[in-house]
């Protein structure tokens, strides 16, 4: 296969054909694809016809390219302040650290249980049981390498081609992409400022149609910080079960909420047997780099999971299951410590960024995110954001990546030092003439 693609020009990113002869590609078996019937692809033209047609529907994240401009920019000299990226900025606690290199030490560096090792998954559900008052069997939870991949798996494990799956919007841009990619039908709910960003349960109800397989929600939110309400998940809940469907809740941000205890999908009547929990180290334990989430799923749905697993990684690194172990422990320390730090940054930054002219900002309940409405700047979010990159040196994400609901909005990361986060508003508003002809402040804020 590699020395195939090597041949076709695709391994220098050259967007080209995948094949330049009749006859089947090495190592593929001969199946009904345009491939295997041994038609010519001419350089340069037929590239998406070659590629499954899941390529065509899935799409990136808008994050990792404004990142990756930020990169460019840093290496011609710039200052970049980076408030792009939804990454904690601090690290591993050094307990944990410890923990793998003991593992490692141990020599815990072997194929290990598909699921994930049995100390881990019991340890997660008595974590589940005393942050989330969950009860769930440790054999229901699987490990994946990441949320991300927990919903991949969760979407490929339940979505049939013309399945409807309902999705928060403006949501994180793997809902959508994932739906897709496994070809289901997707159907967004939208969080709307008129709505205070909670999900309406009538909207839900009339998107609803017998194909509806499943609902994702995701509270708190990404990119909002919305902690969706009792009355609003009880609903969700109700219709769940009224209208038999699976609901996947990604809950990776449960642990950065600012006020309240956290309510999970799965506690509602009737949402035990129906409800897979996606949730992960990345965020609440500053671990993105670690790759570690995981799965709670009713009884019958975890083999699925462990098939899938056994097809694509075998199983999460052995070694970094058992640090993970020690972070789950560590409840009252690394975590409370990391979520007080971001609810004094929200409250600074929220306050910093509505005194730029044209901003308006709601404090979030959850996350940390500034979901910035700029309709006031006069100007759209993304031309605003490309003169805060390039001009300003403030790397933030339109709104429009998160679903088109969020065409007047730019989300801020807040997971960046105090200090960052003052001077990223005052380059802002340095930059901020820029708009502030057009700037007209409604009277009323409606975020
Ligand atoms: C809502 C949501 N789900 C999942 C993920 C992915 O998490 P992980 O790094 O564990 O793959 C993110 C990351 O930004 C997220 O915001």
């Amino acid at each position: 296969m590699k020395a195939w693609f090597r041949r076709s020009g695709l391994e220098n990113g050259k967007v080209g054909i995948l094949r330049t002869a009749g006859g089947t590609p090495p190592g593929q078996p001969a199946g009904p694809s345009d491939f295997a019937q041994g038609r010519r692809w001419r350089y340069g033209e037929e590239l998406m016809r070659a590629l499954a047609s899941r390529m065509s529907v899935m799409s990136g994240e808008g994050a990792l390219s404004v990142f990756a401009r930020a990169k460019e920019l840093e290496k011609q000299g710039r200052s970049i302040i980076h408030l792009e990226l939804g990454e904690p900025d601090f690290h591993s606690s050094a307990t944990v650290n410890e923990a793998a290199k003991r593992a490692l030490d141990e020599g815990k560096d072997r194929y290990c249980a598909v699921a994930g090792v049995p100390a881990l998954r019991e340890e997660l559900a008595v974590y589940l049981r005393d942050t989330r008052n969950l009860h769930v069997s440790p054999e229901n939870i699987v490990i994946a390498p990441g949320c991300k991949v927990a919903l991949f798996m969760a979407l490929m494990a339940l979505v049939d081609a013309g399945d409807e799956v309902l999705y928060p919007q403006p949501g994180f841009p793997g809902f959508l992409s994932i739906i897709l990619g496994m070809g289901g039908v997707a159907v967004p709910f939208e969080l709307s400022g008129r709505n205070h960003f909670q999900p309406d349960p009538e909207e839900i109800t009339a998107k609803i149609t017998p194909r509806t397989k499943a609902l994702i929600t995701n509270s708190p939110s990404n990119p909002i910080g919305t902690v969706y309400t009792d009355a609003v998940q009880r609903r969700i809940a109700e219709l769940a079960v009224e209208h038999d469907l699976l609901v996947l809740s990604d809950e990776i941000y449960a642990r950065i909420i600012y006020g309240g205890k956290y309510v999970s999908m799965m506690s509602y009547p009737g949402m035990e047997e129906r409800t897979l929990v996606l949730d992960g180290f990345s965020k609440s334990f500053a671990m993105t780099g670690w790759r570690l989430g995981y799965v709670v799923a009713p009884p019958p749905v975890v083999p699925a999971l462990e098939m899938l697993a056994i097809n694509s990684y075998t199983c999460v690194s052995e070694f970094l299951q058992y640090a993970a172990i020690e972070a789950l422990k560590d409840r009252e320390g690394a975590t409370p410590r990391m979520v007080r730090e971001f609810a004094g940054r929200r409250a600074q930054f929220v306050r910093d960024l509505n005194r730029v002219p044209g901003f308006r900002c709601a404090l979030p309940e959850g996350a940390f995110y500034a979901w910035v409405n700029v309709a006031d700047t006069g100007i759209s979010a993304e031309e605003l954001c490309r003169i805060l990159l390039e001009e300003a040196g403030v790397a933030a994400i339109p709104g429009a990546a998160f679903g088109p609901s969020g065409a007047e909005f730019v989300r801020f990361s807040f997971a960046s030092s105090t200090a960052n986060l003052k001077e990223a508003v005052e380059r802002i508003l340095r930059v901020s003439k820029a708009w502030q002809s057009t700037t007209a402040r409604s009277a009323e804020k409606v975020y």
